[in-house]
Order: structure tokens, then sequence, then C-alpha cells
């Protein structure tokens, strides 16, 4: 039987729940989960081991022919994320790699050199794809398009408790000024800034738990893509 070919964009501002969301409902649907972010920060993580400043275009781009990114997904559909043939999957998630990202994001040719990466795993198969520039570049013919946000203090909230709970408390205020602040870098930059597409779907989970959330984002889907 033929399956239907369909990609989900999902984009949406820092701590929004996207990755979460986005593997449940990867599971749910039995397709894959494409974290895009997770190439940004081993960007922003080789600029900082070789002691770059992120938001120097020129040194950061004159870094990038040297390295070797690759994404894999296990059968298990967890991602992991190599450089140069090492595992950098943990080390991408510490704190101080956020705004790395956020920073090396920020240039054209960062951009450039990663989106055939991201474009060819949604030609291959059926994927939810995560970012903040997904249904607007990356994937701009995309079933379906689903901008998820919520309130800058819920998704502090929320960041906070995660940060918690992970063994790397922060006192709030700093997790929703840190907030803030990648959320004015993604939305002001000049090349593929965090928007909502035209054709998305907005999803504001300020006031859902995230059993409704998942429902929401499963109920839009099914709708969008015809499933
Ligand atoms: O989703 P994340 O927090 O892991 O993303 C890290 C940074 O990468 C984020 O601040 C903005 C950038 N990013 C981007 O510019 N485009 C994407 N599609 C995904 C992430």
């Amino acid at each position: 039987m033929e399956t239907k070919h369909y990609a989900v964009a999902l984009d949406g501002p820092s701590g929004a729940g996207k990755s979460t969301l986005a593997k449940a409902v990867a599971k749910e649907l039995g397709i894959m989960y494409v974290d895009t972010g997770a190439i940004y920060r081993v960007i922003g993580l080789a600029a900082r081991r070789s002691g770059i400043k992120p938001r120097d275009e020129a040194a950061v781009t004159a870094l990038l022919p040297s390295l070797d990114v690759r994404m894999e997904h296990g059968t298990d559909g967890v991602q992991r994320m190599y450089l140069g043939g090492e595992d950098v999957s943990d080390e991408i998630r510490l704190p101080e790699i956020s705004m790395y990202a956020s920073a090396v994001s920020a240039h054209a040719p960062v951009r450039t050199f990663l989106l055939e990466m991201q474009r060819k795993l949604a030609r291959e198969q059926n994927v939810i794809m995560d970012g903040r520039d997904i249904g607007t570049v990356v994937l701009p013919d995309a079933e379906v398009k689903i901008f998820l946000t919520a309130d800058v203090e819920v998704r502090a909230k929320r960041r906070f408790l995660e940060l918690e709970q992970r063994g790397t408390p922060k006192p709030y205020d700093e997790v929703l000024a840190e907030l803030r602040e990648r959320d004015w870098n993604d939305t002001h930059r000049d090349v593929a800034p965090l928007r909502e597409a035209e054709d998305a779907v907005r999803a504001d989970t300020s006031n859902l738990d995230f059993e409704q959330s998942t429902a929401l984002i499963l109920q839009i889907i099914r709708e969008r893509a015809g499933l």
C-alpha cells in the first residue's frame, strides 16, 4: 500500500515546547522527528571550541568548510548529532550553547550551509521538523505548517522547571531574560527570521497542558494532511 507523503513544519519561539510535542506526535504518527535547532547548536559549539565570537560572521563563515556536521536517526527514532565524527548530542544541550546557536544562526552563510541537509530529510521520508524558518524557508511547500507559541512568562516557567529537574537550576529572572533575548535575536535577524508563515495554523499552548497540546497538534496535522 502506498503511504501518503507529507511534511509537518513546526515553528515557534524558544521554549514553546516544540521538541517535546514533536517527539510525541512523531511517535503517534510513525514519522521522523527532525530537530533543526540541533544543527545550529553544532555550529555554535564548533565556534566556541575554536574560540570564535559567534557574532563574527566572517570568522564563523571561514570555519564552515572545515566542518563535518552529520545528523543520524537511530532505529529508535532518536536524533544524534556528530561533529567531525564525534557524538556531540549531549554537549550541544549545555545552556551556554543556546546563545552561541542563536548568534551563529543569524549569518546567511550558516543557513545556506545547512539548508540542503534539512530539505533532503523531508524528501526521503515523512517528517515533523521543528525550527524557526521551516514553514517559511526550508519547506515552504510543507503540507502542514504549525506556529507553536505560548506567552514568554509561561515558556520561562516551563524552562525553569525543566532546568531544575535536570539538576542544572537557574534563577527564574535569568531564564526569562535569556528567553526574551533569544526571542529578540531570532525575530530580528535579517535572514530567515522567526515569523509565522501566512498559511500556518497558530497553536497557543499558554493555557494547555502536555496532553491537550499534543491532541491539538495531532488534530491540526490530521485535518491538514488529510490522514
Ligand atoms: O530550537 P533550539 O533552541 O535548539 O535552537 C537553537 C537556536 O538555533 C535558536 O536560538 C535559533 C536557531 N534556529 C534557527 O535559527 N533556525 C532553526 N530552524 C532552528 C533553530
